[in-house]
C-alpha cells in the first residue's frame, strides 16, 4: 500500500483544485444532472466510477490498415454484455469537451464472456472531429467511457436462409454475428456479400470462418468478396448469381446510408418482404442525416430561438440545416452523439413551433414536446430549450 507523504498530499490537493477549476464549470454547463457535476472530481480518486456510463480500460490499439484501428477494451464488471450486431457509444474527452460516437462491436460475445474483452474496429472518417483523434490519441492503459450495448440489428432464430450485405466498415457488426455462429449449432445457411473499394477488412478471418463452418454442425457460411471499383455495386442480377432463390431469405444490411437505401429499395421492388430486411447505418454512416429529399421552401424558414441556461439566442434558419447544426453554428455547444437520430443524446425540449423529423418524415405539433436536434428541421418560427 502506498504511504502518502505531506508532499504527496499537497500535490494531490493542488491537482484536485486545478481539476475543479477546469472541469467543474464544464460539467455544470454540459450536463443537466446533479450526479454528473461531480463525475470528473470523483474519477480523480476512482477512475472506474461513472454516472450512467461504464468505464472501459483500453487494452490495445492496433493499426490494421493506414486508416483503421482495432481497439480492444475491457469494460467494467457492471457492463452487461451484448448481442452480436449491437453497438455502443464511446465517449472521449478532448480539451475538456466530451465527444460521443457509436461503434458496432466487431468481436463475438464469446470474447466478452470468456475474457471480459470487446473489440471495436474504427475507420477514420474524412472531416470527422473524433475518429482522427481516436486513431491517434487512444493509448493502451487509459480509460474511456462506453454505454450499454444498444440496437436491434441482431440475427434472428428463424431457419430462413440469410443474406448479410456489408460495405466498408459496415462489416463490423456482421463479423460479430458470424463469429457468434462458430459456437452454436445452427440450421440456417448464410451468404455474406461484402463490398469494399480498396481493402476487405478481416478477409482471412472471414474466409477461415466460412471454410470451418462447412466442416461442422454450424450455419453454413459462404463469403463473397466484391471489389466495388471493378465489379460494381449491389444489383439484383449479382444477388441472383449468388443465391438464385432469395425471395424468402432474410436480409441484414450494413454500410453507408445510400448503399442501404438503394439495396433495400431494389429488394422490395423485387418482392422481398420489408419484414425480412434489417439494416444498420452506423459503421460507415456519414455524420450528417441525408436531407436531399427534404423540401423546405423559403417561406417555411423562420427564426429559431434557442434557450440555454435561461438565455435566449436567436438564429435564422437556413435550408436543410438541422437544429443541431444551427445551435452549433451559434456556438451553443449542444450535447450530441451519433448525429443520426439513434443515441438520443441531443434530445431536448421544443417549447413551441413546428419541426420536421428527417428520419420519420413526421411534422410535429405546435406545442411543447421532446425532439432530437440532429434529425429535426425547423418549419417556421421555433423555440427550443437546450
Ligand atoms: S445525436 Fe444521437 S440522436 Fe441526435
Amino acid at each position: 500500500m502506498k504511504t502518502l507523504t505531506k508532499n504527496n498530499i499537497s500535490i494531490k490537493k493542488q491537482q484536485v483544485k486545478d481539476f475543479i477549476k477546469i472541469n467543474l464549470p464544464l460539467s455544470l454547463v454540459n450536463s443537466k444532472e446533479v450526479n454528473s457535476y461531480f463525475e470528473p472530481l470523483i474519477q480523480q480518486f476512482i477512475p472506474q466510477w461513472t454516472n450512467h456510463r461504464f468505464r472501459a480500460k483500453i487494452l490495445s490499439v492496433v493499426r490494421i490498415s493506414h486508416n483503421v484501428i482495432a481497439l480492444t477494451l475491457q469494460p467494467s464488471k457492471k457492463w452487461s454484455g451484448f448481442l452480436p450486431g449491437q453497438f455502443i457509444e464511446l465517449t472521449t474527452h478532448q480539451n475538456g469537451a466530451a465527444f460521443t460516437r457509436c461503434f458496432s462491436i466487431s468481436s463475438a460475445p464469446r470474447l466478452w464472456e470468456k475474457d471480459n474483452k470487446i473489440e471495436l474496429t474504427i475507420r477514420e472518417q474524412n472531416n470527422g472531429k473524433v475518429t482522427p483523434w481516436l486513431i491517434n490519441g487512444l493509448k493502451a492503459g487509459e480509460y474511456t467511457q462506453i454505454s450499454a450495448a444498444k440496437g436491434d440489428f441482431t440475427l434472428t432464430d428463424r431457419p430462413n436462409h440469410k443474406v448479410l450485405i456489408a460495405a466498408g466498415t459496415g462489416i463490423t457488426p456482421i463479423k460479430s454475428m458470424l463469429g457468434s455462429l462458430k459456437y452454436e449449432r445452427h440450421d440456417s445457411s448464410i451468404d455474406l456479400i461484402y463490398f469494399a473499394r480498396d481493402e476487405h477488412l478481416f478477409q482471412e478471418e472471414l474466409t477461415t470462418l466460412a471454410s470451418h463452418s462447412h466442416l461442422k454442425n454450424h450455419a453454413k457460411i459462404n463469403v463473397h468478396f466484391i471489389n466495388s471499383k471493378s465489379q460494381g455495386r449491389f444489383s439484383i442480377d449479382m444477388l441472383r448469381q449468388i443465391c438464385p432463390t432469395f425471395i424468402d431469405s432474410e436480409f441484414f444490411i450494413c454500410g453507408p446510408a445510400q448503399m442501404i437505401t438503394d439495396t433495400r429499395q431494389a429488394l422490395i421492388k423485387e418482392g422481398v418482404s420489408q419484414q425480412h430486411i434489417l439494416q444498420e447505418f452506423f459503421s460507415a454512416h456519414s455524420t450528417q442525416p441525408d436531407l436531399k429529399d427534404i423540401q423546405i421552401s423559403n417561406t417555411e424558414l423562420g427564426n429559431v430561438q434557442f434557450i440555454k441556461n435561461a438565455m435566449p439566442t436567436d438564429v435564422s434558419a437556413t435550408p436543410k440545416t438541422t437544429l443541431l447544426e444551427l445551435a452549433e453554428a451559434a456556438q451553443l455547444n449542444p450535447n450530441y452523439g451519433c448525429r443520426m437520430g439513434v443515441c438520443h443524446q441531443c434530445k431536448c425540449t421544443k417549447k413551441s413551433g413546428i419541426t420536421l423529423n428527417t428520419t420519420t418524415g413526421q411534422i410535429s405539433d405546435t406545442g411543447e414536446e421532446e425532439i432530437q436536434l440532429c434529425v429535426s428541421l425547423p418549419v417556421g418560427d421555433v423555440q427550443v430549450e437546450i
